[in-house]
């Protein structure tokens, strides 16, 4: 059967939280997930480490036949897609697309934010890149006026350790959200710019005022991937379309399918690959 997946990158599991959104908005779809999960975190990476392992996944994943790769995963998304798209894209594959998670949170904040006044939470790299306020002035129209962002390095590995019950991630949770609406107490909207944050949601959803919005961008992401497709209907057509979700991993299978299951909720197989 011919397999010609849209490829999903992640530095690991945290971008499962924007599959199992792409998923359930093109079901017919065939996918491939890949979680280097061999050499995360990225979040604490330097630009030029992040750049190279993602450039090296996105060519993996062409070699798997992938015409379009989405990169899920933020801290790649602000350290390495502008100069994949820019550089390597038209050198080496230049009919093949590469789409990332900021820019469309960045239009769907533009969208709806009614004061102007944006929060952003991500890891320690995607804060320092300073890619969201970057893409804010270039993409909001002058919609969002104005940016805080804060750092929550603790958040991943709380995540990842399953320790989301404990009361390690009350403290850490609470100190950060304390910090960001302090920075501005205009705040209308707040973005979770880092894939692990959405199962976090129940404990951020405790000290953030009703009158702000937390922005989750797995539905995000699928929203604007099926609005992409349908502009793009000569790349739509190459995908093909069984319903076939395959998991690969850097690291040992076994690994990531025990953790790949608390991101998505149901148990999956899972293949080792080498970059
Ligand atoms: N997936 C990363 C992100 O969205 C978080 C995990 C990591 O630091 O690798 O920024």
């Amino acid at each position: 059967m011919l397999n010609v997946p849209i490829g999903v990158f992640d530095s690991g599991y945290g971008g499962l939280t924007v599959l199992k959104e792409i998923v359930k908005v093109l079901p017919g779809y065939d996918f491939l997930y890949l979680g280097d999960n061999a050499r995360n975190p990225y979040g604490t990476r330097s630009f030029k480490v992040v750049y190279e392992y993602t450039l090296q996944a996105v060519k993996y994943l062409f070699s798997q036949n992938c015409p379009l790769v989405i990169i899920a995963c933020n801290t790649a998304s602000a350290k390495a897609l502008r100069n994949i798209q820019q550089i390597d894209l038209p050198v080496i594959a230049p009919e093949r697309r590469i789409l990332g998670v900021i820019r469309p949170s960045v239009e769907k904040v533009s969208e709806i934010t009614k004061t102007g006044h944006v929060g952003i939470l991500g890891t320690t790299g995607t804060v320092t890149s300073n890619s969201y306020p970057i893409e804010f002035e270039k993409w909001s129209g002058g919609r969002v006026e104005s940016t805080v962002q804060e750092a929550c390095p603790m958040w991943v590995p709380i995540v990842e350790n399953n320790e989301i019950e404990s009361e390690g991630a009350e403290y850490f949770v609470r100190k950060n959200i304390m910090n960001i609406l302090e920075k501005d107490r205009n705040l209308d909207t707040l973005i979770l710019g880092c894939t692990h944050y959405p199962l976090l949601l129940n404990i951020i959803q405790k000290y953030v005022p009703e009158s702000i919005k937390i922005l989750e961008q797995g539905e995000i992401v699928a929203e604007k991937l099926v609005d992409y497709l349908q502009r793009h209907t000569e790349l739509d057509s190459k995908i093909s379309k069984n319903s076939r979700v395959e998991y690969q991993t850097t690291e040992v299978a076994q690994n990531f399918e025990e953790k790949a299951s608390l991101f998505l909720g149901k148990p999956v197989k899972a293949r080792t690959i080498h970059l």
